[in-house]
């Protein structure tokens, strides 16, 4: 059931004027906080933070103020905001709360957090509401089912992986506090967001009414509020997480799924809810089973006409999936501990799920006659953002794919940021290994030999593949047609992972 707005159209907008006027943005916050600050919040210790601010004194001004309350969840005097801030408007939405008179004047704390957000990737910002992070200078916090997480290593990670041309439409399932939708909107015409949490929708409202965003929030299940809608673009980062049933589930991360069953419903769902050569794409978690390949488990999950492209950067063990989850519930070192995890560990058994992978899925309605599919495990160094790399992979598949006299008559220029390493014993007359290697996006590597190598290093989008090809095959005295057979399969996988640029002819 929806829930009221935390505060009228008239009083955001003078809280979103407010934070303007006391400069509580990403830039000055950082600048006030010192690097010292800011690695104490990396490691959600205040007190470096707090010395930064106040040299330790109890003066401060209204930026001071806000920062305390909502960066470090330390109290700040009602006089440092009066006046700064819509206060009466912040505590009768329990934004702010009072504590005791104790003689120092009000001093209020923060119920719900604001902060600014700003994104160095593609320019995002403003800032987020959410719920108070919890664990905060080790103070235990049990958070409430429906908590709302604010912007976490996920949303950052699916805010960069995320393709970012311009669109129509997009989607942000799950939107939680509103932070793919601050991204989204930078390229879509209209964003929908929806959350399951009503409390996840009246934070995400003030979220946009402070950005001045036109987001159409929508609460509901999965695809449940867009029956009938496509889209350009979906991003996701489900509540994935895949633990027992429990009473106590927490709506942000944990599903009513048995183990993978809502990242695979998230999937096999969106093929009817994407525009022909729309894009669904995914943060998420999958059981790896007992003799089960997963990539044929996933594959089944994928409609017919779809691409479909899963990057697995890591792999748990069951174990230590567990632990990470039971920390991250606040459960370190507490009692239910060892029987929470006892619980967990027969959950998985009982289901026959070995490890846990956890990556990155592509979902395209390419509408191919024969659909790409890859799955590959790629725990290696990235460039982030991956978005642009990822992004380009419909036009790179489909010229991967070109007939042959098409390829071959075809023109390319070498990607931007590729290098050529060359390894070998010194003083040896050439090199051992060529190795092309991406300086950007997945940062792939080709083990290329002399001719492969060499025909890449060549393409400056003057001559066809083919004419490089042939004069290739002159300088190394072989045969055109046979050095051709050769390369192609590997200038095809070249193409499709982006190392080189077509030029249209
Ligand atoms: C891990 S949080 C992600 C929040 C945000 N998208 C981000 O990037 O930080 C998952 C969000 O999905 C919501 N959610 C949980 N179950 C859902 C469901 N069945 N349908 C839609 N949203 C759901 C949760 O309330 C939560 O806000």
């Amino acid at each position: 059931m929806a829930l009221d707005p935390l505060l009228s159209p008239d009083d955001a907008q003078r809280l979103h004027e407010s934070l303007l006027a006391i400069d509580y943005t990403t830039d000055a916050v950082l600048e006030r906080i010192g690097e010292e600050g800011q690695a104490g919040l990396h490691r959600n210790i205040s007190l470096p933070a707090d010395l930064a601010l106040t040299g330790g004194t109890s003066t401060m001004d209204a930026l001071a103020a806000a920062i305390r309350l909502w960066l470090l969840q330390r109290p700040a005097p009602r006089s440092a905001i009066e006046g700064a801030l819509p206060v009466d408007a912040l505590l009768g939405a329990g934004i702010l709360q009072a504590e005791n008179d104790q003689g120092e004047g009000e001093q209020l704390v923060a119920g719900i957090d604001i902060r600014p957000y700003g994104s160095p990737d593609d320019g995002a910002s403003g800032w987020l509401v959410s719920d108070l992070t919890p664990g905060f200078d080790h103070r235990p916090v049990t958070i409430g089912p429906d908590y709302v997480l604010g912007a976490s290593p996920a949303s950052t990670t699916l805010a960069q992986v995320t393709m970012r041309q311009p669109i129509g439409r997009a989607l942000d399932l799950g939107t939680g506090c509103g932070i793919q939708s601050l991204h989204l909107a930078r390229h879509a015409t209209k964003v929908v967001a929806t959350d399951l949490n009503p409390r996840a929708l009246q934070l995400a409202r003030l979220t946009m009414q402070l950005n001045g965003l036109d987001v159409d929030l929508r609460e509901g299940s999965l695809y449940e509020p867009v029956t009938s809608e496509a889209f350009d673009l979906i991003v996701t980062n489900p509540p994935y997480v895949m633990s027992p049933p429990s009473p106590e589930r927490l709506v942000y991360r944990e599903g009513s799924f048995e183990g993978d069953g809502l990242v695979r419903a998230v999937i096999s769902g969106a093929r009817d809810h994407l525009t022909p050569g729309g894009t669904l794409q995914v943060l998420g978690n999958w059981a790896i089973l007992r003799d089960q390949p997963w990539q044929g488990r996933l594959d089944a999950w994928a409609a017919p006409d779809c691409d479909f492209w899963v990057i697995e950067r890591e792999r748990l063990s069951t174990f230590e999936y567990i632990e990470m989850w039971l920390t991250d519930a606040g459960l370190h070192q507490s009692p239910q501990w060892e029987q929470k995890y006892r619980e967990w560990v027969d959950y998985f058994d009982r289901l026959g799920i070995i490890g846990v992978g956890m990556g990155w899925l592509t979902l395209t309605r390419s509408e191919r006659d024969n659909p790409e599919r890859r799955y590959e495990e790629w725990p290696w160094a990235v460039e982030q953002p991956v978005g642009p790399a990822i992004g380009r992979t419909q036009q790179d598949l489909t010229t991967a794919r070109l007939p042959r006299p098409d390829l071959l008559a075809s023109t390319f220029t070498l990607a931007d940021h590729i290098v050529e390493e060359s390894t070998g014993a010194p003083g040896a007359a050439g090199p051992e290994h060529i190795v092309i290697r991406q300086n950007s996006g997945l940062r792939r590597a080709i083990d290329a030999g002399t001719a492969l190598a060499a025909v890449l290093g060549a393409c400056d989008g003057d001559l066809t593949l083919g004419a490089i090809i042939n004069a290739v095959s002159q300088l190394l005295e072989v045969d055109a047609e046979d050095l051709t057979l050769e390369l192609e399969p590997r200038l095809r996988e070249a193409i499709r992972d982006g190392f080189l640029n077509r030029i249209d002819s």
